[in-house]
């Protein structure tokens, strides 16, 4: 079954702490933590602190996606803070290798993504020293936009490079209950949903409808 990972950026920010554990109740996998500098993307988010206090309100790993300019330097603020997964754009990074073994040295999982418009290609040479790769379907920097339909087809690209290989395949931005069942057929793993996990109906049916649509 695909695994949920609600985007708190679509969440209400004054009431994090209740949120995260009412999403571990209402069956969410992750908490995916959007971290933005106003630098990579033209948005700011959380902090490390943030990511602190939460950690204190639910036992559910959080998937640290980092949307900033500098990852091998912000990697030790959030695997310190209790980051289980960290995640980083490729676009950011002259040496991915030594930016993995940053997040290896933290003994943290390791994810690496890429904007819509890069070359799906550059993870190639990545592909044996991850544990993920996100697959954006949006430009990062804002929940609620629409999803891009040629995700489904990178998607596909993606799990082709992936192989047989122990590597998870996410996907990350504009999911609703519509294109999600075109995410899992074509190999999503794990689903970030923000709007869709916020808006509506509760915490709870929201989820379950998202899991629901997986074979
Ligand atoms: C976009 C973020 C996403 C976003 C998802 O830059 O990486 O995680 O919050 O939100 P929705 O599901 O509303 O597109
Ligand atoms: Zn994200």
């Amino acid at each position: 079954m695909v695994k949920i990972a609600p985007s708190l950026l679509a969440a209400d920010s004054a009431y994090l702490g209740k949120t995260v554990s009412d999403l571990e109740l209402a069956g969410a996998d992750f908490i995916h933590f959007d971290v933005m500098d106003g630098h990579f993307v033209p948005n700011l988010t959380f902090g490390p602190n943030i990511l602190k206090e939460l950690k204190k309100h639910t036992s559910l790993p959080f998937d640290v996606h980092l949307m900033v300019t500098n990852p091998d330097e912000c990697i030790s603020w959030y695997a310190e803070s209790g980051a289980d997964l960290i995640t980083f754009h490729l676009e950011a990074t002259e040496n991915p290798n030594q930016t993995i073994q940053l997040i290896r040295d933290y003994k943290l999982k390791v994810g690496i993504t890429l904007k819509p418009s890069s070359d799906i290609k550059q993870i190639i040479p990545l592909v044996d020293d991850v544990d993920l790769i996100l697959v954006m379907g949006v430009q990062p920097g804002f929940g609620g936009q629409t999803f891009y339909p040629d995700t489904t087809e990178r998607i596909k690209l993606t799990k082709d490079i992936i192989a047989n290989r122990n590597v998870l395949l996410e996907v990350d931005g504009g999911i609703n209950f519509h294109n999600a069942p075109l995410c899992i057929d074509a190999g999503a793993d794990i689903l970030v949903a923000g709007t869709a996990v916020f808006q509506n109906k509760t915490l709870t049916e929201n989820i379950t409808i998202l899991k629901g649509l997986s074979k």
